[in-house]
């Protein structure tokens, strides 16, 4: 039997996979699946305009998944009959003065060196793209691979897919510890019961170092990273919007972002903040994202405000996941997807359950494991 613990997306879309292959396997979500970072997350799928200077080794893995994202889609829907609004418009970055635009001319040319799809825009092909951006705007960048879901839906579909293809999900069941006999997981302790496993796969997100059972120095160095975000009511039948928009942030917004929904929700994002486990939303913050957001689409300004909420991006040191082997035999990790979460679940899904099933890594995922640190 396999035990993953946490039903988040990288947990449930691993279950999903192992069910389909024929394997025993146990989800156990100490709450409700899929609403944590899951949950929060505004779900772009953008390898390209994520992509930070410096962490160019996480790019085969965040494209490979991206590749593989339209196939995964249309399998999830077609097996859930839930739609999860796989959007292709692309992703639009801008820029609102000089200063912004020389950033973004150098953010070009690294997406360019580095062999990515992307297109400079003039002030006005940004505003015939998108005529509701500031009139400020003085230019952008296109990356049209760089697509969206409803990562909501997402969870609700993955969930429904895992239990028909046979793999069970236990909510409200915490792994209060994972028991470990001269280096080799032998079970799982639930509800003060000993479960008998033969492999268990951590994929808490940001809760993945605390696992009782697990010795301090293999432990996962993945810590909460907060973001704070909000929605907003599109106007019925006149979207604001229709790709996703990256613009300048301010203080603890880096960059503000704006995903519109088909169902009319305008999400924008987020706050990057060291604040530990507190999930407590702030005035500071709403002003921040609201200000970022108001300054590249005016528009937003008399929109209703529906939903505010915050997540904890599960984050490593050096911001990339932790992939495979834990250095103890029958566990494994899948945690760390910091700002990637949605778009690596494909893959980390695929790459996880291979990893289990033949027990080998591939050359994808082998430079990702905890060993690094
Ligand atoms: N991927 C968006 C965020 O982490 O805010």
């Amino acid at each position: 039997m396999i035990v993953i613990v946490g039903g988040g997306v990288s947990g449930l879309a691993i279950g999903w996979r192992l069910a389909q292959a024929g394997q025993n396997v146990t989800i156990y979500e100490r709450n409700k699946a899929g609403m944590e970072s899951t949950w929060a997350a505004a779900g772009m799928l953008a390898p390209q305009i994520e992509a930070e200077y410096g962490e160019e080794m996480l790019l085969p893995l965040t494209m490979a998944s991206r590749k593989i994202w339209p196939d995964f889609a249309k399998e999830l829907e077609a097996e859930t009959e839930i739609h999860i609004d796989y959007r292709r418009e692309g992703t639009i970055q801008v820029s609102l003065n000089r200063d912004e635009q020389e950033q973004l001319d150098h953010r070009f040319s690294f997406l360019s060196r580095n062999q990515l799809e992307v297109e400079k825009l003039s002030a006005y092909e940004v505003r015939r793209l998108e005529p509701h951006i500031s009139r400020a705007v003085t230019g952008g960048i296109y990356s049209p691979q760089d697509h969206q879901v409803d990562n909501r839906a997402l969870a609700l579909a993955l969930k429904i897919a895992l239990q028909k293809a046979g793999g069970i999900l236990r909510e409200q069941s915490s792994v209060e510890e994972i028991v470990i006999d001269e280096g080799c997981v032998t079970g799982v302790i639930v509800n003060g019961d000993k479960i008998t496993v033969d492999h268990v796969v951590v994929a808490a997100g940001a809760w993945s170092r605390n696992i009782p059972g697990i010795p301090e120095i293999s432990r996962p160095p993945v810590r909460p990273l907060k973001g704070q975000m909000l929605a907003l009511e599109m106007p019925e039948n006149a979207p604001l919007i229709a790709h996703v928009i990256w613009g300048p942030g301010n203080s603890i917004v880096s960059n503000v972002y704006l995903a519109p929904k088909s169902d009319g929700r305008l999400v924008v994002g987020a706050t990057v903040e060291e604040m530990g486990f507190d999930k407590r939303m702030t005035g500071g913050g709403l002003l921040e994202i609201l200000r970022s957001a108001w300054e590249v689409l005016p528009g937003i300004y008399d929109l209703p405000l529906i939903d505010s909420w915050s997540g904890l991006r599960p984050a490593s040191r050096d911001d990339a996941p932790i992939l495979g082997k834990s250095g103890i035999a029958g566990l494994t990790y899948a945690t760390g997807h910091h700002r990637n979460g949605i778009l690596l679940s494909p893959i980390t899904a695929s790459e996880i359950s291979s990893y289990i099933i033949e027990g080998k890594d591939s050359n994808l995922i082998s430079s990702f494991g905890v060993g690094r640190f």
